[in-house]
């Protein structure tokens, strides 16, 4: 009878930890919770290892992109996984022509530099049709897929920087071989891949949470 109840006991306790009740907030802080670790684990990423990205692994983080909530399901993104290593050299040669002479060349010329998307061997652009919700679409397809690529154990970095370039003349070629449809155009791109740094998280202004009871 004892064994009986004891079991009881933890399959109830088991039964707190995985629905919606209020009990939840409080087990939370006790079990394991893999997707609130997963996201306070994710750090922006800027060095990488040289090794290659599994095509598998990369499917799964773009087809969690795509699953996404976003206005009224239109789905008005499209997504371009850049794998070839020639393409990135070539946009940082073009990059770095381009940022002579302005402040952008400085960091260049540090011997960590190893292309201008923050030395990502793997780059993941998101193009976004102009709309009203259409780029908060596109941030949350990104925060989905960077979640993705941290519990499969790649870093990431998100980046808008990168894209003015390729809205440029000089860019142009470039953008053009990603082959956006008509009406799309880059809005920010992720570097993906095996992370050889962990970063610290950066401080967060907790005050501009307020509850209104
Ligand atoms: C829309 C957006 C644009 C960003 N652009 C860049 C960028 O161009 N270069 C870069 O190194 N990081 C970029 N970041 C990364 C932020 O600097 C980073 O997320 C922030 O400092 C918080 O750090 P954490 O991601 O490690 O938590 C961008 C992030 C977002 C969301």
């Amino acid at each position: 009878m004892r064994k009986f109840l004891f079991a009881a006991a933890i399959f109830v306790a088991s039964i707190g930890c995985t629905n919606n009740q209020p009990a939840q907030t409080e087990c939370c802080k006790e079990c394991k919770n893999p997707v609130i670790e997963n996201i306070m684990a994710r750090r922006s990423v800027r060095a990488y290892k040289d090794q290659a990205v599994p095509r598998e692994l990369l499917e799964q983080v773009v087809e969690c992109g795509i699953n996404a909530p976003n206005a009224m399901n239109a789905q008005q993104w499209e997504v371009r996984v850049v794998e070839s290593k020639e393409w990135i050299e070539k946009a940082t040669e073009a990059y770095k022509l381009a940022a002579k002479g302005t402040p952008a060349e400085k960091s260049m010329a540090d011997p960590s530099f190893k292309n201008m998307f923050r030395n990502a061997p793997v780059v993941i652009f998101i193009g976004c049709k102009s709309g009203k919700y259409t780029p908060v679409d596109c941030g949350l397809m990104a925060e989905n897929m960077m979640l993705a690529a941290q519990s499969l154990g790649l870093g990431t970095v998100c980046m808008g920087g990168p894209i003015g370039f390729f809205l440029q003349p000089a860019g142009e070629p470039l953008l053009k071989s990603l082959a956006f449809s008509e009406g799309y155009e880059p809005l920010i791109c992720i570097g993906i891949g095996y992370a050889d740094e962990a970063p610290e998280a950066k401080p967060r202004n907790k005050d501009v949470i307020k509850y209104i009871e």
